[in-house]
């Protein structure tokens, strides 16, 4: 009440109380608009969740404490795109792209046993039906950490690493760190990637870690298309430090379009065994055994959608070819490997760790890598990338390295533990 200047007194006199009824109407005022507000405010975040939750044949718990819909296929959120109507769905694309065959169910040569495939936790569970797909259900407490009902599930502006810009405030303005592996210069028609999968410390809930294939066609600037897929920890996004399956796409650099996941309308799922935004079990041990996951995303040469496959075994899905411009045709440049973000908490450079929170030079079943990376080329076949260049911002950070041998086809190592010595 003090900025009222109500004072109290023994003697009112006739203004002083109109003053203290001016003052009360005042404070009553202000906390029914902070209660409107609020409300208001939750009314959207329900809207939102009605939006995004589609109705479940089926609800599975999974021990981490997502709820799995199984929703059915036709009902999928893809299908709130006005342009999507009426489309059909396409139950497998026309062309898998062929080449070098790896044995993905291998972590390495170095560890000779056979590893239990990577799976998703919920599966320990149960399934969902056929005809059905798996949604991680969206709950009221994940759109309320993100800072807005219109930003949950998208990402910041110009999370893109960007290998040979000038303009060294760009790279540094948001805060994202990279260290990346990339192609560019040709025409790409899609990446695979086998990554190993960890689950890195989190300084801050702001803060992300993620290990990912970016496949970018158009600039840098307002109108760059991405699609991307991989792993990441983001406790913003899931309420938890899980190593979670992801994908994103965008088609106006990370502006109105695109989203993670599900999140928004535009990756159409036909599989009904792996959800996106799921977590991943088990994950690799320091000096102990080492799992990994396959990604493969490509472009069908005859309806032109853009599919992404997990592991051997698992078709996903697809991005259909009206969501992009440039994509459309083919990408201009791809990229592997890591990113964080640096919020610089107490001034100083974040502790959050990229892959293993090791750096390169460690190696296996110490550092993180990703092996047998691949690009589809324009005879859609797979093949090793041509002239392979590395980014990171401040390799004392986060750093990478490159190889190349029999087993492994063309891989790197890379990651690092943020904060240290040479990183302060
Ligand atoms: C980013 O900012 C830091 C400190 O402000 C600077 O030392 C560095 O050169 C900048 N650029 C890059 C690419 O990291
Ligand atoms: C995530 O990890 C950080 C430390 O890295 C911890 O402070 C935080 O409580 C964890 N969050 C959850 C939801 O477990």
């Amino acid at each position: 009440m003090g900025s009222c200047g109500c004072g109290g007194g023994a003697h009112f006199s006739r203004s002083r109380v109109l003053l203290l009824v001016f003052c009360l109407l005042g404070l009553i005022s202000l906390s029914c608009a902070a209660r409107l507000s609020v409300s208001r405010q939750k009314l959207e975040v329900q809207k939102h969740l009605n939006r995004l939750n589609k109705p479940a044949v089926k609800s599975i718990e999974s021990p981490d404490g997502d709820i799995i819909d199984c929703v059915h296929m036709s009902h999928q959120p893809a299908f709130d795109h006005p342009y999507l109507k009426d489309h059909k769905i396409q139950m497998r694309p026309s062309y898998h792209p062929e080449g070098r065959v790896f044995d993905d169910s291998k972590a390495s040569t170095e560890s000779k046993e056979r590893k239990n495939p990577v799976t998703q936790l919920w599966h320990v569970n149960d399934k969902c039906p056929e005809g059905t797909i798996p949604i991680r259900r969206t709950k009221e407490d994940d759109v309320l950490r993100a800072s807005s009902v219109k930003r949950y599930g998208r990402k910041k502006h110009r999370a893109i690493p960007q290998p040979r810009s000038a303009d060294p405030d760009l790279i540094n303005e948001s805060g994202h760190q990279h260290a990346i592996a990339y192609v560019e210069g040709d025409k790409y028609y899609g990446a695979k990637a086998t990554i190993n999968v960890w689950e890195p410390k989190i300084q801050q809930p702001n803060e992300f870690s993620l290990s990912q294939l970016w496949i970018l066609g158009g600039s840098f600037g307002q109108d760059l298309n991405s699609i991307e897929a991989g792993w990441q920890v983001s406790p913003d996004l899931y309420g938890d430090n899980n190593t979670r399956l992801f994908t994103y796409w965008t088609s106006d650099a990370y502006q109105a379009t695109g989203c993670y996941n599900l999140l928004c309308s535009g990756f159409i799922q036909i599989n009904s065994e792996i959800a996106m935004g799921a977590s991943i079990s088990p994950v690799s041990g320091f000096r102990n055994s080492q799992y990994d996951i396959s990604i493969l995303v490509w472009k069908d040469p005859k309806e032109g959608h853009w599919w992404m496959q997990f592991g051997n075994d698992y078709v996903l899905g697809y991005w259909p070819s009206f969501l992009f411009s440039y994509l459309a045709d083919s990408a201009s440049m791809i990229e592997w490997g890591g990113e964080v973000v640096n919020s610089e908490p107490d001034g100083r450079h974040t502790s959050t760790q990229m892959g293993s929170g090791r750096f390169p030079e460690e190696g296996f079943g110490k550092a993180s890598y990703f092996r047998n990376i691949q690009v589809v080329d324009s005879s859609n076949n797979l093949k090793a990338p041509k002239g392979i260049g590395t980014f990171t911002e401040k390799s004392n950070c986060y750093d990478v390295q490159t190889g190349n041998n029999g087993d492994w086809g063309h891989y790197f190592y890379y990651g690092g533990p943020g904060r240290n010595e040479n990183c302060p």
